[in-house]
């Protein structure tokens, strides 16, 4: 990746640490979901992704946006579709409804969080379980705590799993830590990594001696919302180590791990950004077309 970081790593007389290239590796499963878009499209079927958001919240717009992008470059249907921020419950679900119906929309993503006014589960709830290219309906979250492969599996935890597994990282017999235990990325995790036949140990904020479980870590994966948050003294040497913060300080962009504390240590670490980040939106396109395949019997 960047030559600085290399040569910066290139000082330490110990081997040298790899930098996991999420953006070359997203890049690679885009050319990927470009051929099945392909292939799709030779069968007369146009994989359709809609976006439903609500409200102004600039990082949203932003992540909405370039969703919206990709999936148009691989030739996608794309849609957004926006609702003012005091939008009511109820035109939410009714566009849910919709979109359901919609045989062209075989993707339906609702960006989080939602105004107050909206409960997140009943919209969420609310999407066909076929269609929910996030997999957060309980049906899908079920799916993937029962290791069954119809899950749609949420994005970024998804696209951690295809990291490591490019970067040829053993995940069998290894002792993986997560800090973090969210809806989003930390629980989905614990599933991922069982099914891998790791030994699976997750931390939150009310972890005691946090310092000696993330020690423990063969692979340390931290998803906290942390600025900078884990130290040198939280990992063991050689570790492999996958940062999914991010952390905007001063216009500028930090993990959830203090790179330039961390990386001397591991044998490979994701960047921020260029490392997790990319992911999310190349697993969102690769469960876009799960999704199309699946509504025409593929
Ligand atoms: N907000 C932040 N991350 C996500 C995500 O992965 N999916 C949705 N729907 N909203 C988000």
């Amino acid at each position: 990746m960047s030559t600085l970081r290399e040569n910066r790593l290139s000082r330490y007389n110990k081997p040298m640490t790899t930098l996991i290239d999420g953006k070359a590796i997203s890049s690679q499963i885009k050319a990927e979901v470009a051929l099945e878009v392909q292939a799709l499209a030779k069968q007369g079927i146009t994989p359709g992704l809609t976006v439903v958001i609500v409200g102004e919240d600039p990082a949203s717009q932003t992540y909405v946006s370039s969703k919206e992008k990709s999936s148009k470059a691989l030739g996608m249907n794309s849609n957004v579709i926006r609702f003012p921020a005091d939008a009511s419950e109820d035109e939410v679900l009714y566009c849910i409804d919709e979109l359901n119906k919609d045989n062209t929309v075989h993707g339906i993503l609702v960006q989080l969080p939602l105004p107050k006014q909206i409960n997140e589960n009943k919209v969420i709830i609310a999407i066909d379980p076929k269609k929910d290219v996030d997999g957060f309906h309980p049906m899908n979250v079920g799916y993937l705590v029962s290791g069954n492969a119809e899950a749609f599996v949420p994005c970024t935890p998804a696209g951690v799993m295809v990291l490591l597994e490019r970067e040829k990282v053993t995940i069998e017999g290894k002792h993986v830590v997560i800090v973090g235990r969210s809806h989003m990325v930390g629980k989905p995790l614990i599933s991922l990594f069982l099914q891998k036949n790791a030994t699976v140990t997750v931390c939150h904020s009310r972890t005691q001696n946090l310092t000696s479980v993330t020690q423990l870590a063969d692979i340390l994966v931290v998803a906290i919302g942390k600025d900078r948050f884990i130290k040198a003294e939280h990992v063991k040497e050689g570790a492999v180590v996958i940062d999914v913060g991010i952390n905007r300080v001063d216009g500028k962009l930090y993990g959830d791990v203090d790179f330039d504390a961390v990386a001397p240590l591991a044998s490979k670490i994701t960047p921020v950004p260029g490392g997790v980040g990319p992911m999310t939106i190349a697993l969102l396109l690769k469960n876009t077309i799960k999704a199309a395949k699946l509504a025409n019997g593929i």
